[in-house]
């Protein structure tokens, strides 16, 4: 049987020290729900030292999801040891991951200790997390920049003390494939007690080989690769899992291996992260990306349509595409049934009354867009979903504009309890004066950082997306809505963002720590 490639994902913790991107409980839930779907074999749920909103969010994933390994992080600190093991120590599989910079540049100027003192900490904090339980994580952060000989070092008293994962960092995204690799093949030579720990990578990617170097690692032998959906994290972000995945699977006649993940939740995950994050993938981002399954040229659709295979090395139904590209278009004679059959197709469970509300806003759609593709069907779906946590509801919008006309928006908001508003506010265009009128009625300042629009389909009737990005206390929220009404999608991103917002100021102390 094939050797297996342990998949970590950290998208709840590097993923989210993406700058901008600030998650609530229900988003990181949310995620961490899809992760288990996905299969990924360990979940880095967050820091929980780092603030009270992370520590509840690693506590809640770790009491929820049964089926993955839920990692916490923590530095090389008694107190982040303790609060880490706290947060995960509900999980069915729990890790704590105890990490400590390693190289000079670091232990001069930021830790301002000397290699032993360094070597101390980490020797005595991996044995500390082994107190707690048997699978500890220990990372010597910036390895790739360190001096091996003590990286070497670091290893082997972090595997003495404990450690059954060792994990090299290339922190800043310095290395090159090649020299990675043989980084990590010189560990298994100079390491004696390697055999005892599972050695891991976790590339960053600013010079554009985060996944490259994770490859490069596999083939030397390691085997646990740390990754974010979409490739997000700090800076140019982290290896992309998809991007790992597909292609330990694609080329495993070269790599030999397999992994866990079940690549039909793949597009799922990749939407979803998108949505909550607020950020786009580009169109011709590998795998997840608008454009990677499309074909322009007529030499390539014409070979297509002969035989996939002539140009395409993977089948779009392999990441979970719905219809694999194909169109499977509903109407407005399509009734619950087709409707049903077409979600679970496309991987939705919902609920009875999830379903009731969806099948009311495809009805609403159906009246005003002759034909449904299964891109609808999503933005519908994740644009009802959104709408169930809400504080105030959207009740009516109206607007006026033209080139005569000065903009007014006319709003209607339901408040808890039902209580009901109206407010009439005049803007520079139609959703200025929208959203002057929503925030005269909620009332918290926030600021707009960005706007952006995007159709769903093609044609005059298709359904747009909207993704607003406020800031308010220093922290960001995002909010997206779909309309076939562009206004109407503004406005229902903006509650979107501003209902996020309430629900991080109900909870106490969710401001962002010191992440690594
Ligand atoms: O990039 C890094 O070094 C990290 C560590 C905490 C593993 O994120
Ligand atoms: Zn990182």
């Amino acid at each position: 049987m094939a050797e297996r490639v342990i998949i970590f994902d950290t998208t709840l913790r590097d993923g989210e020290q993406s700058p901008g991107v600030t998650l609530n409980m229900q988003d990181k839930l949310e995620i961490a729900r899809q992760l288990e779907r996905l299969r990924v074999d360990v979940i880095e749920a967050g820091f929980p030292l780092s603030s009270p909103g992370d520590f509840e969010g690693v506590s809640a994933i770790a009491k929820e999801v049964r089926e993955c390994i839920v990692a916490g992080l923590a530095h090389a600190h008694p107190e982040a040891v303790d609060a880490c093991w706290e947060a995960v120590k509900g999980a069915a599989h729990p890790r704590i991951h105890v990490f400590l910079s390693s190289s000079d540049i670091h232990m001069a100027h930021q830790l301002r200790k000397n290699r032993d003192e360094v070597l101390e900490m980490a020797r005595t904090q991996v044995a500390r997390a082994k107190g707690y339980t048997s699978d500890v994580e220990f990372s010597p952060m910036d390895a790739s920049r360190s001096d091996q000989e003590y990286v070497y070092q670091m290893l082997e008293q972090c595997i003495e003390a404990g450690a059954t994962t060792v994990n090299i960092p290339d922190t800043v995204g310095y290395s090159i494939p090649e020299e990675f690799g043989g980084f990590i093949r010189s560990i298994f030579e100079r390491v004696p007690n390697i055999h005892k720990a599972v050695i891991s990578v976790h590339c960053h990617n600013d010079l554009g080989m985060a996944v490259a170097n994770s490859l490069a690692a596999v083939r030397a032998g390691a085997r646990q690769v740390e990754c974010c959906v979409n490739g997000i994290g700090e800076r140019a972000g982290n290896a992309a899992l998809e991007e790992v995945v597909m292609a330990l699977r694609t080329r495993g006649d070269l790599f030999g291996l397999t992994t866990r993940i079940n690549t039909k939740e793949i597009h799922r995950t990749s939407r979803l992260v998108s949505d909550l994050t607020g950020m786009s993938i580009q169109p011709n981002k590998a795998i997840v990306g608008g454009n990677a399954f499309r074909h322009q040229s007529g030499i390539h659709q014409d070979g297509i349509l002969k035989m996939r295979e002539t140009y395409e090395i993977m089948d779009a139904r392999e990441i979970g595409l719905p219809s694999g590209g194909a169109e499977i278009v509903l109407g407005k004679l399509s009734g619950r049934h087709a409707f049903k059959v077409r979600l679970e197709a496309l991987g939705y469970e919902l609920t009875a009354e999830e379903f009731s509300r969806a099948f009311a806003a495809f009805k609403e759609l159906a009246d005003k867009k002759a034909e449904i593709e299964d891109v609808d069907i999503e933005a519908l779906i994740a644009d009802e979903l959104r709408t169930i946590e809400e504080t105030y509801h959207l009740d009516l919008l109206q607007v006026s504009c033209g080139n005569e006309l000065i903009p007014t928006a006319t709003v209607r908001l339901i408040a808890p309890g039902g209580k009901e508003t109206v407010q009439t506010a005049t803007g520079t265009g139609p959703v200025d004066a929208a959203f002057k009128a929503i925030d005269s009625i909620v009332g918290v300042p926030n600021s707009l950082l960005e706007f952006s629009v995007k159709s769903i389909t093609a044609g005059i009737d298709a359904l747009g997306e909207v993704m607003v990005r406020i800031e308010a206390d220093g922290r960001t929220y995002v909010g997206r809505g779909a309309d076939t009404d562009i206004v109407m999608a503004a406005a229902k991103a903006l509650m979107n963002a501003l209902n996020r917002l309430l629900s991080v100021q109900r909870r106490v102390g969710g401001d962002a720590g010191d992440n690594p």
